[in-house]
C-alpha cells in the first residue's frame, strides 16, 4: 500500500505586526479584553501590495527546502485559502507559476479555517490512489482584507499567514487517516455574505455570532477527535501532539480538557498571529518541528472548524 508522508514544513508571517495595543486606538477595546477572552497578543498583516500569493510562495518554498526537493518534483499543488488573489487563475495556479512548476495539477480549496485539513485530505487521496507521488499543500490567508475594522467583535480575532506542507509517497503511515465534514445548515453564523456570484460584491466583510461558534467549535472539536482516535483503534494517551486550529486559547483549552490532554502537548501558537484561518494548523506545525518539539516518529493529530461549517481532522505518524 501507499500512504503519503510529510517530507518537510514551511511557514510564513508577514513582517507588519498589529498588536492588541494598537488595536486600542482603532477600536473600542482593550490589550486585557482580548488576551483574556480569546489568548491573542497580536498578529501579523500583509502590508498593501503583499498578496495572498507572496505569503504562499514564502511557506511552500521554505517546506520545499525542508522536504530537500524542487517545484519541478512536484506532481499537484493545492492552495487552501478564502482569500484569493483574484477570481482566477486560481493561487495554486499563480504561485505553480512563481515557482516555476509546468505540467501539474493546482487547484483552491475553500473550506475557511478547516481548509489546510481537507487539502491534506485531498492530497493524501491523490498520493493513496497512485495519482501523485510529491503533493504541495499550502494554506494561505490574507483574512485582513475581509474584516471590518469598526466590528470589535471580530477585527481584533484575525491576522494574515501562510504554511506548507510537502507531502511524498512512502510505503509507511505518514497521514494515518482524515475525517473532514460539513454542515451548510449553519451557514449564516460564520460567513462573508457577498460575492460577485450572488451580485452583493460591495458586502465583503466577516460576520460571527461568536457565542454560537464558539459552542459549536468546543463540542464539534470534542466529536472529530473522538471520531478519529475510534476509527484507529487509539486512545489520548497514544497522541504525543495536539496540533488544533488556533482561533481562541479558550476553544483550545476546552477541546483538551474534554480529551484529557495535558497542556504541554497542545502546540499552541495562537498568541502570536491570531486566527490566520487556513494558515493556522500549518503554521503552529511548522513552528513545532522547527524548535524540535515535534519530533520524527511521534504521533500528531490535526483538528480545525471554520465557516460553512466545515470541520475535520488528521491523524499523522511524523
Ligand atoms: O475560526 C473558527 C471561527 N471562529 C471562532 O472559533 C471564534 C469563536 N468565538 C469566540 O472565540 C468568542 O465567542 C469571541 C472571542 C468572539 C467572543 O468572546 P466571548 O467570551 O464569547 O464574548 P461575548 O461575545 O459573550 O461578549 C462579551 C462582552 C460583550 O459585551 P456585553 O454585551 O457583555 O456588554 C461584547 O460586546 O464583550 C464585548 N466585546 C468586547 N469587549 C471589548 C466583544 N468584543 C469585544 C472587544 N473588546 N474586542
Amino acid at each position: 500500500m501507499t500512504f503519503s508522508r510529510i517530507l518537510g514544513t514551511g511557514g510564513y508571517l508577514p513582517e507588519r505586526v498589529m498588536t492588541n495595543a494598537d488595536l486600542e486606538a482603532i477600536v473600542d477595546t482593550t490589550s486585557a479584553w482580548i488576551r483574556e477572552r480569546t489568548g491573542i497578543e497580536k498578529r501579523h498583516l500583509a502590508s498593501e501590495g503583499e498578496s495572498c500569493c507572496d505569503l504562499a510562495e514564502a511557506a511552500a518554498r521554505r517546506a520545499l527546502e525542508a522536504a530537500g526537493i524542487g517545484p519541478d518534483d512536484l506532481d499537484l499543488i493545492l492552495v487552501a485559502t478564502t482569500t484569493p488573489d483574484q477570481f482566477f487563475p486560481s493561487t495554486a495556479c499563480l504561485l505553480q507559476q512563481r515557482l516555476g512548476n509546468r505540467g501539474a495539477p493546482a487547484f483552491d480549496l475553500q473550506a475557511v479555517c478547516a481548509g489546510f485539513v481537507y487539502a491534506l485530505s485531498v492530497a493524501d487521496q491523490f498520493i493513496r490512489t497512485g495519482a501523485a507521488r510529491r503533493a504541495l499543500v499550502v494554506g494561505a490567508e490574507t483574512i485582513s482584507r475581509l474584516l471590518d475594522w469598526n466590528d470589535r467583535t471580530t477585527c481584533v480575532l484575525f491576522g494574515d499567514g501562510a504554511g506548507a506542507v510537502v507531502l511524498g509517497a512512502s510505503d509507511e503511515p505518514g497521514i494515518v487517516s482524515t475525517h473532514i465534514h460539513a454542515d451548510g445548515a449553519y451557514k449564516d453564523l460564520l460567513q462573508v455574505p457577498g460575492g460577485h456570484g450572488n451580485g452583493r460584491p460591495e458586502a465583503r466583510f466577516l460576520e460571527m455570532r461568536g457565542n454560537e461558534v464558539f459552542r459549536f467549535a468546543v463540542n464539534t472539536l470534542g466529536r472529530i477527535v473522538d471520531e478519529t482516535l475510534d476509527a484507529n483503534g487509539l486512545s489520548t494517551a497514544d497522541i504525543d501532539w495536539l496540533i488544533p486550529h488556533q482561533a481562541n486559547i479558550r476553544i483550545i483549552q476546552a477541546t483538551a480538557r474534554k480529551l484529557d490532554l495535558p497542556m504541554d502537548r497542545v502546540v499552541v501558537t495562537v498568541a502570536q498571529h491570531g486566527n490566520t484561518s487556513s494558515a493556522s494548523i500549518p503554521l503552529a506545525f511548522d513552528e513545532a518541528v522547527r524548535d524540535g518539539r515535534i519530533r520524527r516518529g511521534e504521533t500528531l493529530l490535526m483538528e480545525a472548524f471554520g465557516g460553512g461549517f466545515t470541520w475535520g481532522s488528521a491523524l499523522i505518524r511524523y
